[in-house]
C-alpha cells in the first residue's frame, strides 16, 4: 500500500488515474481499523480499480471536551491491515494542510444535523460534511463507501451528494458486530471489562424493538419505552437517546411504517456508543 500525505500529490495521482480511465473508490476513515472498516474496504475493492482509504482524525467534527486528542491513532497497524485488504493508497493528510490558519468554509446540511446525535454534538455533522466534501474533491472518487453504524452520517452525506450534484455513487456497508452483538467501533477500546459486558444491551434493545414490531406494535413511543427500560437495567448505562424516525428525514414518526431508523446513543464510562437498525415495516392493516 502506498502512503500519500501531500494533498497536491493525492490530487495529481487521482487526476492521472481518472485520465487513464480507471475507477476510483474512497473509504473515508479516522483510522484505527477494525473488522468493520475492513468490510467496507472489501465492498469497495470488488468495484473499483484504484482503492483509496483516507485516514484523518478530523478536528472539525469533535466538540470541546470530546475525545479528539484521545482518539486512537496507529498508522503502522492501519497500513498493515490496509495492505492485507488490497488497498492501493492510504491518504493521510496533515491537519494544518487540511485546515490552514484562517480556514472558514463549511458545509451544512440544514435540518438533519440538529437531530439525534446532533443534539448533544453541535457542529459535529457540519465537520463531517465539510471533511467529506474536501476528501471527495481531493480523491475524486467514483464510489464512496460508508458504514451503516453511523446511520445519521450516512443520511447526511447522501443528501449532500444529492443536493450538491456530486458525481459520486455512495454505498453503505452493513454494521459488523462482535459475537454478543456489540457494534464494532474504535470507541469500544475505552470500555473496561464490566462496561464492555453490559454494552451488549444496546443491540439486545434494538433486537427487542424488532421483535415487538414483528409482533404488530406500531407505536414508536411504546417501542422506545421498552427499549429504554431494557437498557436502564444495565447499571453502567447512561442513555442519551432512543429514537424511531423516518429513515430519510430523521424526523419522528407517529406510526411505525415504511423505512424506519431505530437509533440510539448511550454512554458507558468514557465511551459514547451509538447503534441503529434500519427496518422496512409493513402496514398493520392486514394483521
Ligand atoms: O465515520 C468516520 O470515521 C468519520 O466521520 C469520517 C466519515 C471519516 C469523516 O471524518
Amino acid at each position: 500500500v502506498q502512503l500519500i500525505r501531500d494533498i497536491e500529490e493525492m490530487k495529481n495521482v487521482a487526476a492521472s488515474s481518472r485520465g487513464e480511465g480507471k475507477s476510483i473508490g474512497l473509504v473515508p476513515t479516522m483510522g484505527d481499523f477494525h473488522p468493520g472498516h475492513l468490510s467496507l474496504f472489501r465492498l469497495s475493492r470488488e468495484r473499483v480499480q484504484v482503492l483509496v482509504v483516507s485516514v484523518f482524525v478530523n478536528p472539525t467534527q469533535f466538540g470541546p471536551g470530546e475525545d479528539y486528542e484521545a482518539y486512537p491513532r496507529d498508522l503502522d497497524a492501519d497500513a498493515r491491515m490496509a495492505q492485507g485488504e488490497g488497498v492501493d493508497l492510504l491518504f493521510h493528510p496533515d491537519v494544518d494542510r487540511m485546515y490552514p490558519d484562517g480556514y472558514a468554509t463549511y458545509v451544512q446540511v440544514a435540518g438533519l444535523e440538529d437531530l439525534l446525535c446532533g443534539l448533544s454534538r453541535p457542529g459535529h455533522f457540519r465537520g463531517v460534511a465539510t471533511v467529506c466534501l474536501k476528501l471527495f474533491h481531493i480523491v475524486k472518487p467514483h464510489l464512496v463507501v460508508f458504514g451503516q453504524k453511523d446511520g445519521q452520517q450516512a443520511v447526511i452525506v447522501r443528501k449532500m451528494i444529492d443536493e450538491l450534484n456530486l458525481d459520486v455513487e455512495m454505498m453503505i456497508g452493513p454494521t459488523v458486530r462482535e459475537p454478543d452483538g456489540l457494534a464494532m467501533s474504535s470507541r469500544n477500546r475505552y470500555l473496561d471489562e464490566e462496561e464492555r459486558r453490559e454494552a451488549s444491551v444496546l443491540y439486545a434493545a434494538l433486537r427487542h424493538a424488532e421483535v415487538l414490531i414483528e409482533s404488530g406494535e406500531r407505536n414508536p413511543e411504546a417501542v422506545a419505552g421498552r427499549m429504554r427500560a431494557l437498557i436502564e437495567r444495565a447499571p453502567r448505562a447512561r442513555l442519551e437517546y432512543v429514537s424511531l424516525v423516518d429513515a430519510r428525514t430523521l424526523k419522528n414518526v407517529d406510526v411505525l411504517m415504511g423505512d424506519v431508523l431505530i437509533a440510539l446513543s448511550c454512554w458507558f464510562g468514557k465511551a459514547r456508543l451509538i447503534d441503529n437498525l434500519l427496518l422496512n415495516i409493513p402496514s398493520n392493516e392486514t394483521a
